[in-house]
């Protein structure tokens, strides 16, 4: 079998996107390998979570640092430290500078939590809620320098139901967050052109 790619896992909070692609690398035929989860923010509760999945891990701490360049400049020498080839961004807060997102160009993957290219940025249930839209959803895409505005890789599409509120339709698409990250993962590494042309498109079940 040919060398498992080295994937680096970035997040900032509660992981459970993490959680998902580490648990779908741990299938034996996956082509990567999960080799480091990072943190910018010491107390994410992700961090518990890898060090439990057996996952190495390092901190980042962005407070640190006096710029993004010296932050970012940190960020590629643990990536260095563990021969990372791929970045999966899954709830990473902090915005990395042109050169260092362009130093990863089509080597850096990142799911955001709506249909883009609706609702970029922050705050996208409550603007998806207040949209009216009976659908939702979320993206994996390729992350380039400007925001949440990459190739499109993956969607699942979630409905909007009577009764919703922001919270219970953020649970919804967070369910096919996990679904499609891995698969989009999975895809990307086997064939990056191949995953750039037939994207993955899933919808919630209960549709
Ligand atoms: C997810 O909704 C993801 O789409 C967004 O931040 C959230 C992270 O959740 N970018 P988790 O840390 O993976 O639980």
């Amino acid at each position: 079998m040919t060398q498992k790619r080295r994937v680096a896992i970035l997040i900032s909070g509660s992981g459970s996107n993490m959680v998902a692609l580490v648990k779908s690398m741990q299938d034996t035929d996956h082509p990567a390998q999960p080799v480091l989860v990072l943190s910018n923010r010491p107390n994410a509760a992700g961090l518990v979570k890898a060090e439990a999945l057996g996952v190495a891990t390092a901190v980042v701490d962005h407070r640190s640092f006096e710029d993004r360049a010296k932050f970012d400049a940190a960020m590629s020498a643990a990536l260095a430290e563990h021969d990372v080839e791929l970045i999966a961004l899954a709830g990473f807060m902090r915005i990395m500078t042109d050169a260092f997102v362009e130093s990863w160009s089509g080597r850096m993957l990142n799911i955001h939590p709506s249909l883009l290219p609706l609702f970029k940025g922050l705050n996208t249930h409550r603007s998806a809620f207040a949209s009216g839209m009976a659908v939702h959803g979320c993206t994996v895409h390729e992350v380039t320098p400007a925001l949440d505005s990459g190739p499109i890789l993956g969607q699942a599409v979630v409905p909007v139901l009577a009764g919703d509120t922001e919270e219970t339709l953020a649970a919804r698409v967070l369910r096919q967050e996990h679904r499609l990250y891995p698969a989009v993962l999975r895809a990307f590494v086997d064939n990056a052109n191949a995953a750039r042309t037939q994207r993955i498109a899933l919808s919630d079940p209960d549709f």
